[in-house]
């Protein structure tokens, strides 16, 4: 099987599980529009190739799984392309969780924002001990846009969803496994890439026909009230792209120093 190359994915089959590295470790592995496309490519290629029965996604390094969208980008964003750049990680994040072949987050380090939005596309998250969940959105003047208003209350419930979401605080991840954010918490990153390989092998002893109808109901019942859902987070995030606040909130962020928002 040939592999595709990537600039900022590494994909590796070993028994029939593909391990996709997140490789952009100078920026945390942030989710620039190359990773996003590269990302798109790979879960297609994933979908496509027989002879892969499982995803595994991590990030680059020790210290961050993925930590979000890209700041530096998203603050070139306006009303129209905020919505299309929120509707462009929803896609792809929906695309991942729609894949018909089980898909494992190994979260290692920081996942916040669009980080803890690709843990919570993939079916199952196994955490390590210094992972940190979080959507700090609010922080930057917007909301989380790639599909984390929608997946977080599903999984944890609207009261805790809504403390995380309007808070923006971090979570780690002893909390994250009470929360139910993680399904099993590690110690380290090869313990938690060994559990997800000893569930993957659990899964991929059935019958593959019945894991992907069972995939596709259970995403069949989250859709089901979550379809406005989705575009009513990318509006509201193009919205907030008009703002002054998101100006300021990205601006703080780049120039490394604490906003002053003002409402406007
Ligand atoms: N987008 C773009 N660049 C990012 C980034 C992001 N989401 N997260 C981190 N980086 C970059 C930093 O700008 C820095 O780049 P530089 O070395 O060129 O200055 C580099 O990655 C290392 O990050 P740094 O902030 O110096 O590391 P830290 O250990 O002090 O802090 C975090 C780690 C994760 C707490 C901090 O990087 C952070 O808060 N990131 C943004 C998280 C966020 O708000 N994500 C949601 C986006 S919607």
């Amino acid at each position: 099987m040939k592999l595709p190359l990537f600039q900022n994915l590494l994909l590796e089959v070993e028994n029939k599980i593909c391990l996709l590295t997140i490789n952009r470790p100078d920026k945390l592995n942030a989710l620039n529009n190359a990773v996003l496309d590269e990302l798109s490519e790979a879960a297609d290629f994933v979908e496509t190739t027989d002879e892969i029965s499982a995803l595994i996604i991590t990030g680059a390094g020790e210290k961050a799984f993925v930590a979000g969208a890209d700041i530096a980008e998203l603050s070139a964003l306006n009303e129209d392309s905020g919505t299309d750049a929120a509707e462009k990680g929803q896609d792809i994040f929906n695309d991942i969780e729609s894949l018909s072949k089980p898909v494992i987050a190994v979260v290692n380090g920081y996942a916040l924002g669009g980080g803890t939005e690709l843990a919570l596309a993939s079916h199952i998250r196994v955490a390590t001990q210094n992972a940190v969940f979080g959507l700090p959105e609010v922080s930057l003047g917007l909301i989380p846009g790639y599909g984390g208003t929608q997946r977080l209350p599903k999984l944890i419930g609207r009261g805790r969803a809504l403390e995380l979401i309007l808070t923006g605080r971090m979570v780690k991840s002893e909390e994250a496994g009470a929360l139910g954010i993680a399904n099993y918490v590690l110690e380290t990153k090869a313990d938690a890439l060994a559990k997800a390989k000893e569930l993957i092998g659990m899964m991929t002893k059935h019958a593959p026909i019945a894991l992907s109808g069972a995939i596709s109901a259970v995403v069949a019942a989250q859709d089901y009230e979550a379809e406005d859902g989705f575009t009513i987070e990318a509006n509201i995030f193009g919205d907030l792209c008009a703002t002054d606040d998101f100006k300021e909130g990205t601006g703080a962020f780049l120039e490394k120093r604490k906003p002053v928002f003002t409402g406007n």
